[in-house]
């Protein structure tokens, strides 16, 4: 069931390779702007729980900077070692400039 909560404002995330990290309802959430919208991942990444807010995002991946794993932003697929499990995603809306995520 989905479960909408406002995690920021629009312009806390401005600009194309912003990397916010914010809370949904306890969930630790990484919010990335890629040229096409927002998205929504699980700051943990899925080899030893680093926070994937702490790394950079490149060609539509955010890399974990712990052992450099990268992660496809868009459906949070692992794409590089030493990785394998994907992270979870979550559908994103922007509403009158504040970002909402859906956790449910
Ligand atoms: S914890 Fe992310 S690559 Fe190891």
């Amino acid at each position: 069931m989905a479960e909408w909560v406002k995690v920021a404002n629009e312009e806390e995330c401005q600009g194309a390779g912003c990397v916010h990290a914010v809370t949904a309802n306890g969930l630790e959430v990484v919010l990335v702007r890629l040229d096409d919208g927002i998205y929504a991942l699980e700051d943990r990444c899925s080899h030893q729980d680093f926070p994937l807010s702490e790394g950079g995002v490149e060609d539509g991946r955010l890399e974990c900077v712990f052992h450099g794993a990268r992660f496809d932003v868009r459906t949070g697929k692992a794409v590089q070692l030493p990785a394998i499990k994907s992270v979870r995603t979550f559908p994103v809306e922007v509403r009158d400039g504040e970002i909402f995520v859906d956790v449910g």
